[in-house]
């Protein structure tokens, strides 16, 4: 079992070797294991490089004897210890390569284990950025020890490569951007974190060159250890952090301002009770019949409906006892008796929900409705699932479909307009840019925010008129949507001219 304040899981031999294979062959004059452990990497460049100068850094002091097996090993902890200063090298100053696995925790997981294994605020002199990294009370201790190598090293050539979250390896690309770094390559590689280490994390094998040379703020990412073609380019690009740099750079023009307003499905934390199946009209989840006023229930689709596209017919209902949450829902009483009666009976559960965001509001509020909720089309995307999947929604029998708050939708009065925004939201351009922007290990890969900088304006004024126009036809009949010719080709022009 991994001892938590040490962050530790020695890597495992086998996998030592094979990524110490994936480095450049090059004669390392001096190697570098920093929080070494067993020495695990120590012991695969014994073998690989038996010439060169091996030292390594640990604190716990029964696995720095283990690791000096393999070089010579300084026990202490590399918080309190300036690489550039103490290493006492004996060996010419030569290629240097720096290998390892640093802790795998954060700050604020020390902070609960009552750690003194941290660093302290400002350890490190002239070391820009850690300052800022530290101010942050949850930052990764890999970070913090990538940064003091990055720093502590920047005046020599230096490859830097070790095991960390690749969240961290994204930080650090974005560190080394703004402080203009001397990086002159890097590369990602995906590790099965789960197989190697039993842990739920996105782990990669991150490599950073450091030296004279072109510079260069990119790394190709290989999907496995040992694949031999890398699938995209992450990088920083002007100063942010881009998925996919030849997918940015095809698309960087549309990364813009939406023209339109995206917006999220409804919250109310209380399915069982604001959500009905359908069997022959809404029914609770155990089955009984609930017989509230027609105006107040919507077909309700949830961000899986809409990733999977089974929005052929209403399969559940959702309760909506507002238009804006805030609604006085004590009206309810007079003009939707049966409403207000259910949600009485069901108070226990409404008014137990534990979010603050329903507190000194009106009773039974929901969250995310507004005048967008009940605009009868509309394009949907779960915010959830990893492939980008734009649907479009028409009403159910005259009601406007309603979505779940992992959901994200663009609301439409006019079918014609919504076939345009669809035709564009599943252009090319759009799924450059999203390839470009999205992070698909993230937990919510499709936000928001990344939504709204999708300029449909640029993309439309990118494309040829009839097209589009012959596009947006297309989908607008495979969808049974129905307008006339004349409000498409005004909803294309409106498209370029930022009226949508
Ligand atoms: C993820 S393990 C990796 C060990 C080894 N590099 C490997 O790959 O097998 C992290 C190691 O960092 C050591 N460690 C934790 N805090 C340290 C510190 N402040 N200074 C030096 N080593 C530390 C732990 O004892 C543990 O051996």
């Amino acid at each position: 079992m991994p001892n938590n304040e040490f962050g530790d899981f020695q890597t495992p031999i086998e996998l030592a070797r094979t990524l110490v294979n994936t480095l450049p062959r090059r004669q390392w004059t001096r190697v570098l294991e920093p929080t070494c452990g067993v020495g695990n990497f120590l012991s695969v460049v014994a073998h690989s490089h038996p010439g060169a100068e091996r030292v390594g850094i640990e604190v716990q002091p029964e696995y720095a004897a283990a690791a000096s097996a393999f070089g010579r090993v300084i026990t202490a902890s590399i918080f309190d210890f300036d690489l550039a200063r103490d290493i006492e090298w004996t060996s010419e100053r030569g290629p240097t390569l720096v290998v390892g696995n640093p802790p795998w925790v954060t700050n604020s997981q020390l902070s609960v284990l009552d750690s003194a294994n941290r660093p302290a605020r400002t350890n490190i002199k002239n070391a820009r950025g850690i300052d800022a990294i530290t101010g942050s009370s949850n930052f990764d201790i890999a970070e913090y020890i990538w940064i003091k190598l990055l720093t502590e090293f920047a005046d020599r050539a230096v490859t830097i490569a070790m095991i960390c979250k690749t969240q961290v390896a994204r930080n650090i690309l974005l560190h080394c951007s703004r402080h203009t770094l001397p990086v002159t390559g890097s590369s990602l590689r995906l590790i099965d974190a789960k197989k190697w280490f039993d842990a739920g994390v996105d782990a990669c094998w991150f490599t950073v060159e450091l030296g004279p040379g072109k510079i260069d703020y990119t790394a190709q990412t290989y999907p496995s250890v040992d694949s031999v073609h890398s699938t995209t380019r992450i990088g920083a690009v002007d100063g942010q952090l881009v998925a996919n740099v030849d997918a940015y750079e095809r698309s960087k023009q549309f990364d813009g301002v939406s023209p339109l307003m995206w917006r999220q499905g409804i919250k109310h934390d209380a399915s069982a009770v604001m959500e009905l199946a359908e069997s022959n009209g809404p029914r609770t989840k155990l089955g009984s019949v609930v017989d509230i006023e027609q105006d107040y229930l919507f077909p309700l689709f949830k961000c899986t409906d809409v990733y999977r596209d089974k929005l052929q017919e209403v399969s559940r209902w959702m309760i909506v006892p507002q238009s804006h949450t805030g609604d006085d829902t004590a009206q309810l009483a007079e003009h939707a008796p049966k409403l207000w009666k259910y949600l009485i009976d069901n108070a226990a559960a409404l008014d137990g929900r534990k979010s603050s965001i329903y507190r000194n509001r009106a009773r039974f509020c929901i969250f995310g409705v507004g005048a967008y909720t009940f605009a009868p089309y509309k394009i949907a995307i779960s915010g959830f699932h990893k492939i980008p999947q734009f649907r479009m929604v028409g009403p159910y029998d005259g009601k406007p479909a309603v979505f779940d708050d992992a959901t994200y939708l663009l609301p439409f009065e006019d079918p014609a307009v919504c076939a345009v925004a669809y035709a564009l939201l599943t252009s090319q351009e759009t799924s450059d840019l999203i390839a470009a922007l999205a992070f698909w290990d993230s937990k919510r890969p499709v936000t928001k925010k990344l939504l709204q900088r999708i300029d449909l304006a640029a993309i439309a004024r990118a494309t040829d008129p009839a097209n589009l126009r012959d596009r947006s036809a297309a989908t607008a009949a495979a969808h049974g949507l129905l307008f006339e010719t004349a409000s498409l080709t005004r909803a294309v022009d409106d498209a370029r001219g930022r009226t949508l």
